[in-house]
């Protein structure tokens, strides 16, 4: 029998995948380049008009958040660490050369479009509200330069898992010759021209039967650095290593939580350093993190000729122990010691 959620709007909660269901209604604000973000409204969910000068469509002046809003268990609507994608979105405005914006507006904006399509967040155990901050140069320019104005909005979408059968694991690729991001270019920012160089070697990869690519450091191609749009983690014994941030890794917020969460409270050593290629013939256990990927168990990992296959080809307990400790934060099903859970 249909629930009372089910029958409101027109989503399977049972087939959710990660793509885009259009909702009821997006937030949208503006900037001039050197003015204030003014608060802004809800517009039905459709297309938007820009400019064909605009700056994000000319020279990708622009960046993205992802986030996402859970049903939890004492019956709120539950957001993980929003002032942290807030202060994220901040950096990346620096970087890119976009107005800042307040971390009270940016709370603001999201409490407001969660509120207005909560009837698009799945029952809980089905998945999440996919939270989809934008910021990018809407105004025209020909020069390469920042664009004259700026929007802020923020699409929401049902999704379920990013990778396809996500908790039987992951098979993945390490891939030389091609790079996610330099040391001094924009990776450690979610900007979104950081994004379309992967898709290409993804295509290849996947044609392989793989699900994602893992990349290697730009400048000696030795240390891995991410696994497509995920952070990665490897476990020997008690420690719990993932690469460092120096500039071309996103600093994942996932990742920062499971370091933290995996240090205090499950014993581990944790090791932010670089991790070199050939360590991943070593570990007992891998994974990848992210808010879509949120914690996902590595099978195996290809290298060349070589391929590493974790744990007989089964789930890893210690990646499960880790995914079911986050996975209770984010539910609300224990309490939350750092004040990491905000409800709306
Ligand atoms: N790495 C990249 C390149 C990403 O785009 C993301 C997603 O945001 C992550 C890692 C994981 O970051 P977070 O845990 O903040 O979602
Ligand atoms: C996320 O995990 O939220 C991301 O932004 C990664 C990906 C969907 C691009």
């Amino acid at each position: 029998m249909a629930t009372e959620l089910e029958e409101k709007v027109d989503v399977n909660w049972d087939d959710l995948t990660f793509s885009a269901t259009p909702t009821k209604s997006i937030y949208l604000t503006t900037c001039k380049e050197d003015g204030q973000w003014k608060p802004g409204e809800l517009i039905p969910y459709g297309d938007i008009s820009i400019s064909p000068a605009a700056g994000v469509l000319n020279y990708g002046q622009g960046l993205f958040e992802g986030m996402k809003a859970y049903r939890t268990s004492k019956g709120n609507i539950g957001i993980f660490r929003p002032s942290e994608n807030a202060k994220r979105v901040n950096s990346g405005c620096r970087r890119l050369c976009m107005p800042e914006i307040p971390e009270e507006l940016f709370w603001d904006a999201i409490r407001l479009v969660v509120k207005d399509n909560e009837e698009y967040i799945p029952p809980i155990g089905k998945g999440a509200l996919y939270l989809r901050p934008l910021v990018f140069g809407s105004g025209p320019v020909l020069g390469v330069k920042p664009a004259p104005e700026y929007t802020f909005l923020i699409y929401v979408s049902p999704v379920g898992p990013y990778f396809k059968g996500a908790m039987s694991g992951i098979h993945l690729k390490v891939v030389e010759n091609f790079h996610r991001a330099p040391q001094y270019g924009t990776g450690g920012v979610k900007a979104i021209g950081n994004y379309a160089g992967g898709m290409y070697p993804a295509r290849l990869v996947k044609t392989e039967e793989f699900s994602e690519v893992v990349y290697l450091d730009a400048r000696e191609e030795k240390y891995i650095e991410e696994v497509g749009a995920a952070n990665f983690f490897l476990i020997k014994g008690d420690v719990l290593a993932s690469p460092e941030l120096d500039g071309s890794i996103l600093p994942g917020i996932i990742r920062k939580s499971i370091l933290h969460l995996a240090g205090t409270e499950f014993g581990y050593k944790v090791e932010e350093r670089k991790v070199h290629v050939d360590e991943i013939f070593e570990g007992d256990e891998a994974f990848c993190s992210g808010t879509a990927a949120v914690i996902t168990p590595i099978i195996s990992m290809t290298y060349r000729d070589r391929k590493m296959i974790y744990c007989d080809g089964e789930v890893g307990k210690k990646t499960m122990e880790l995914y079911d400790g986050l996975m209770q934060l984010l539910l609300e099903q224990r309490d939350d010691p750092y004040g990491w859970l905000e409800t709306i």
